[in-house]
């Protein structure tokens, strides 16, 4: 029976577990032999494999996080460290390999590409900074989770008539505050990829306090250098009380959204049939509302754009 093999590696996404379950069904479906290996591609040179079976993917489609379990392998960025996995694939008889995880899991993926290995990769990353990836998996349950958070904080916001400043992941991009800043009514939203004075935002806050607002809500990506420091300006600016959220790991937990299940169990199910038709090295990407394959040597040297109108959508609507 052919063997294939599946991992999740970097930062976990909801949503991961539905993909891990949809691979491991469609394969024994489709007649395979499945094993996951933990711990990313550090199990991979620990040997970690542990034959999968229907029910070892039973009652996860619902969770956060990844039963795989998931790291950051150091070692792995090391070629000593490359080729221990690829021997380890070797010893097990396994030439085909599932990769879920964002941008440093689909670079790894393609370094195991380069020693031989057949490797499809499913992206999970809840910065959504991939790119040719419209939405990568966690994306939706991570905007959520945040907006969540918007509503909360709104509430106590108009309460104390504050200045509340809501710091969110996303690495080096826009993408969470973005989408978080505009479903959740912010009035300023500050990325890295765009870059706005702070005279700028005391000013729209002023008239903002004119026009009657109660509170002002601004939504900072964690790569703009920092909620803390930002406030403090503004207290110094406006003399006005502002208070700082942080949301951290929040937002890398909790139960995925249907949008991200649906793209997780469409896409580990694509994964599994593009082996069994020989395909190799591709990333599955959800793109124009449709999965596309896109080679894995130009995801690496893409980069994902930022809709910039989106800021300024969101500034229009919030005067
Ligand atoms: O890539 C996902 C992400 O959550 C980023 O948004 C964040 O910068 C990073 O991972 C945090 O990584 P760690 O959990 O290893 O500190």
């Amino acid at each position: 029976m052919k063997r294939i093999a599946v991992l999740t590696s970097g930062g976990d996404a909801p949503g991961m577990n539905a993909a891990v379950r949809a691979v491991v069904r469609s394969a024994i479906y489709s007649g395979l032999e499945v094993f996951g290996i933990t711990r990313g591609f550090h199990g991979l040179i620990t040997q970690d494999f542990i034959k999968m079976s229907l029910g070892s993917v039973a009652d996860i489609i619902h969770r956060g996080g990844t039963i795989l379990r998931t790291s950051r392998s150091l070692e792995f960025l090391q070629e000593k460290g490359r080729s221990r996995a690829r021997e380890s694939l070797s010893y097990f008889g396994i030439q085909d390999l599932i990769v879920i995880g964002g941008n440093g899991t689909i670079y790894g993926g393609y370094e195991l590409s380069k020693l031989g290995i057949n490797v499809i990769s499913i992206p999970a990353s809840i910065d959504n900074d991939i790119a040719y990836v419209d939405i990568s998996i966690g994306f939706d349950t991570a905007v959520n989770t945040v907006l969540e958070a918007i509503n909360r904080i709104r509430d106590t916001a108009t309460a104390h008539e504050r200045i509340f400043i809501i710091e969110v992941m996303g690495r080096d991009s826009g993408h969470i505050a973005l989408a978080a800043g505009l479903s959740g009514g912010a009035e300023t939203i500050l990325i890295p990829e765009l870059n706005i004075e702070v005279e700028r935002i005391v000013e729209r806050l002023k008239q903002g306090l004119k026009r009657g607002k109660l509170h002002s809500i601004i939504v900072v990506a964690e790569g703009c250098g920092g909620a803390y420091p930002l406030a403090q300006k503004i207290r110094g600016m406006t003399g006005m009380e502002t208070k700082v959220t942080v949301l951290g790991h929040t937002q890398r937990g909790g139960t995925p959204t249907a949008v991200d299940r649906m793209l997780a169990s469409h896409m580990g199910k694509r994964a599994v049939d593009l082996l069994l038709q020989g395909e190799k090295n591709k990333m599955i990407a959800f793109k124009d509302m449709k999965l596309v394959e896109i080679e894995l040597q130009d995801v690496i040297k893409g980069k994902k754009d930022i809709d910039l109108e989106i800021c300024e959508i969101a500034r229009i609507l919030s005067i």
